[in-house]
């Protein structure tokens, strides 16, 4: 039982989420650094190749590779067992992207101190909202020409809508970036580059009033740091720990990742900040992660790359209490006890077999096709349901239609099968029957994966007609709505999904709100529930 709090209390799990390019690769590998799990920082993962925009699925089935290996990552540090989420961006940018999120117990916001928020920054951060975790905001490449940091916190106010704390103040930027100010040690850690970054930095530690400060960062940004600490105590937001644990406050953090500039001491504010694995709402009431009785929710479903065979790896989190390899389990939608096959998890970029796991642990687990994106675990006895994971709004359609209208069945069986694992969505016109499916996705990306994977595993070549709409909405009330007479704008159109649920699609995004306004009563959400 010692053990079992023991394990759980160091436990750390979170994701990393950005705007394409702003450095969450850089970041996650610096952690790995810091953390002893790798020497030399630049091998986490071909970056290079997993870069480039592929149309091809040759090259797709090479990155999902990668992004198997990277789903998550855990390492220690300082005592702490950390879990980091990958958040796949780029050509990647998926559903995945967003359920991982629901995984995760804070999130580490990276922002790229030349653009300030970005498109993708503001996704992401929705989903996160959606759940009231902890979101930490590090502003990274300050070792580049760098946004004024006063504006870069009113902006991450204004468009987000979250409340800022800086935690520490860069001292400079671009070639004259200096280091940064602790503001609750009231210290000035000024760093020397070193290795390219390759290794950790060596960091200068000194009291604000020292008189050696100078001569480290010179007259004009003493100057300029007093003027802003100042400004700072008088007008930033209190740090609040309550509100941060609600969602409400970001504490801020400046630095370069690159460089490792800043990297330790948001590590070190970070975990100390952050808590251990969080309780989880189920239809039972919350369930406690340090309850020793074992319990996790499938949160992604990720095709396996062998053809032959239509293996499937679910990826859960354990939610509470020890996972012990060889351990019978109650899987809650199948109502079926068993056991969990060739259970994997990662250190640093290595997959291992698990023979041990504790809540906040994320698992993988052969799938011969059971589980389905939000399924409970638990142990055999117990039956409850975790809260499901919400369906995410895609943001692109298209009509899809089989070549061979004698393959109906297998395009059917494939098309529901791929939907199923949650890499796209399908709907149907509100009116009419199977004949034509509209798909609907995050990423475009997943065009591709589909019409690849219905040639490749069902024999089936499709037609795909892409739809000009961008928005889609759930109707939240749809018990008291009758969907034929909802008036509409031009642009909007009537679909439903496979379980009959009604939702609109549209054109364009103030369309939304025009039919708001004209259907007094009407509620539309964003989300949908798995
Ligand atoms: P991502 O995962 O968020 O997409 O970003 P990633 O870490 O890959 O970083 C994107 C680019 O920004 C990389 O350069 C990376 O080296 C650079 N970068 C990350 N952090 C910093 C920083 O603190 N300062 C500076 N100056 N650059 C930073 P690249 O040339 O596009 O790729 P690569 O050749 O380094 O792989």
């Amino acid at each position: 039982m010692a053990d079992l709090k023991k394990e759980i209390e160091r436990r750390r799990t979170f994701a990393i989420i950005s705007h394409p390019d702003a450095g969450k690769t850089t970041l996650t590998e610096k952690f790995l650094l810091y953390g002893g799990a790798i020497n030399l920082a630049g091998s986490v993962k071909g970056k290079k190749t997993a870069k480039h925009a592929v149309s091809d699925w040759m090259e797709i089935e090479k990155e999902r590779g990668i992004s198997v290996t990277s789903s998550v990552m855990q390492f220690n540090y300082d005592g702490y067992c950390i879990n980091i989420l990958d958040t796949p961006g780029h050509q990647d940018f998926s559903e995945d992207t967003y359920r991982t999120l629901m995984a995760a117990d804070s999130a580490v916001m990276v922002i790229d101190a030349s653009k300030g928020v970005e498109a993708q920054t503001i996704k992401l951060f929705k989903v996160c909202l959606l759940r009231n975790i902890p979101i930490f905001t590090f502003i990274n490449k300050m070792d580049r020409e760098a946004r004024d940091p006063f504006d870069l916190m009113d902006e991450i106010e204004s468009v987000l809508g979250i409340k800022t704390c800086p935690i520490n103040w860069p001292i400079g930027n671009g070639k004259d970036f200096r280091g940064v100010y602790d503001r609750r040690t009231r210290h000035i850690h000024a760093f020397t580059a070193f290795a390219n970054g390759q290794k950790e930095v060596d960091d200068t530690d000194l009291t604000v009033d020292s008189p050696d400060v100078v001569s480290v960062i010179g007259d004009t940004l003493y100057e300029k740091l007093i003027e802003d600490v100042e400004l700072l105590d008088g007008a930033s937001n209190e740090f609040d720990i309550k509100e941060v644990t609600e969602g409400k406050l970001s504490p801020v953090f400046f630095g370069s990742a690159l460089t490792n500039f800043g990297i330790e001491l948001f590590l070190n504010y970070f975990l100390e900040m952050t808590s251990p694995p969080l309780p989880r709402m189920s239809d039972e009431g919350l369930i406690d992660s340090f309850d020793p009785d074992f319990s996790a929710f499938v949160f992604k479903i990720q095709a396996n790359m062998n053809k032959a065979h239509r293996d499937r790896i679910a990826f859960m989190r354990i939610c509470s209490g020890r996972f012990d390899a060889g351990m019978e389990v109650y899987h809650v939608q199948g109502n079926k006890k068993q056991k969990l096959l060739q259970p994997q998890q990662l250190m640093a970029s290595e997959r291992k077999v698990v023979s041990e796991a504790y809540a906040g642990d994320i698992i993988g687990v052969f799938d011969p096709g059971i589980f389905s994106i939000g399924d409970t675990l638990c142990v055999p006895g117990k039956k409850f349901r975790f809260e499901g994971i919400p369906t995410f709004a895609p943001e692109h359609f298209a009509r899809v239609r089989q070549v061979d209208t004698m393959k109906r069945k297998q395009f059917i069986k494939g098309i529901s099968q791929i939907a199923q694992e949650g890499a796209i969505q399908i709907f149907q016109e509100y009116n009419t029957g199977m004949e034509e499916i509209i798909v609907g996705v995050v990423g475009v990306l997943q065009f591709d994966v589909l019409k690849h994977r219905l040639h490749s595993e069902y024999g089936v070549e499709i037609r795909m007609d892409m739809m000009p709409h961008e928005y889609i909405r759930w109707i939240a009330n749809k018990d008291e709505v009758d969907v034929a007479r909802i008036v509409g704008t031009s642009d909007m159109k009537r679909i439903k999904d496979l379980k009959g649920n009604p939702l609109l699609l549209f054109v364009h995004e103030w369309a939304v709100n025009t039919v708001l306004d004209k259907n007094k009563g009407l509620e539309l959400s964003e989300f949908g529930r798995w």
